[in-house]
């Protein structure tokens, strides 16, 4: 499969959500980034277009293409925010973070109106958990709290699991907040809500990458169109 032309089929379809004067929550990635570009031409139809980024790099992009940015503060309503995933289940429950955006992503899908998820259809699992949960956490005691999410993971029954500091390019990563991202392989989750509510409860773990009841819509593309899942 054409994953690259299935991401851009997503985005484009997102895109027909999309009315003129919406506020917009942009997402990170390359998913995300096929959606934006299907915003050009409204933004240039004079479709007076807002967009809260997700991240630097996204803020760059939606500004080269016109759209007008703005702090999530700066409004009360984010009439629809549209990302891609790492991972989707049947239930619309996601792994996201891959690209380390997963806090200012998530604070972006829960005040949106309206979530979609767009994504390559490689990206729908029947349970999340192969590709490494993402944990963003605070640099102060970094270790402990990797010491205690470990802990904390065993107790709840993930006993092969695989924990590792994101580094990148030889660097240890620091997201667009200057946190640390723990890449977390678990195998399978099978109840993705309550390690959420578990992972959250430790100090220094500042957001996870599990997204549970936020999508309302994912878009999923391939070479032969889309297909849509709703809530
Ligand atoms: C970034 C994300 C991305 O949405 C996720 O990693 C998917 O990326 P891509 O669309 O490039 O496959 O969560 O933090």
């Amino acid at each position: 499969m054409d994953k690259e032309a299935g991401k851009k089929r997503a985005g484009q379809e997102a895109a027909k959500f999309v009315e003129r004067g919406m506020t917009l929550g942009l997402g990170t990635g390359s998913t995300a980034k096929h959606f934006v570009d299907a915003l050009a031409p409204k933004a240039a139809d004079g479709w007076q277009l807002k967009g809260v980024p997700t991240s630097e790099a996204t803020r760059r992009h939606a500004e080269s293409i016109g759209i007008e940015i703005i702090e999530p503060d700066e409004t009360t309503i984010i009439d629809l925010a549209v990302d891609g995933t790492d991972e989707a289940d049947p239930n619309l429950n996601l792994i996201k973070g891959g690209g380390g955006a997963l806090l200012r992503e998530k604070i972006v899908a829960n005040a949106a109106q309206k979530f979609i998820v767009i994504a390559d259809k490689s990206k729908r699992v029947a349970a999340l958990g192969a590709f490494p949960l993402p944990i963003e956490i605070e640099p102060f005691g970094w270790a402990t709290t990797i010491r205690n999410i470990r802990t904390g993971l065993k107790t709840a029954g993930f006993d092969n699991l695989k924990l590792e500091l994101r580094i990148h390019q030889g660097e240890v990563f620091k997201s667009d907040g200057n946190h640390l991202i723990a890449d977390c392989a678990l195998g399978r989750i099978d109840d993705p809500a309550t390690l959420d509510q578990l992972l959250g409860a430790i100090p220094g773990v500042i957001e996870t990458g599990l997204f549970c009841g936020l999508t309302d819509i994912i878009i999923y593309g391939d070479e032969d169109g889309v297909s849509i899942e709703k809530a």
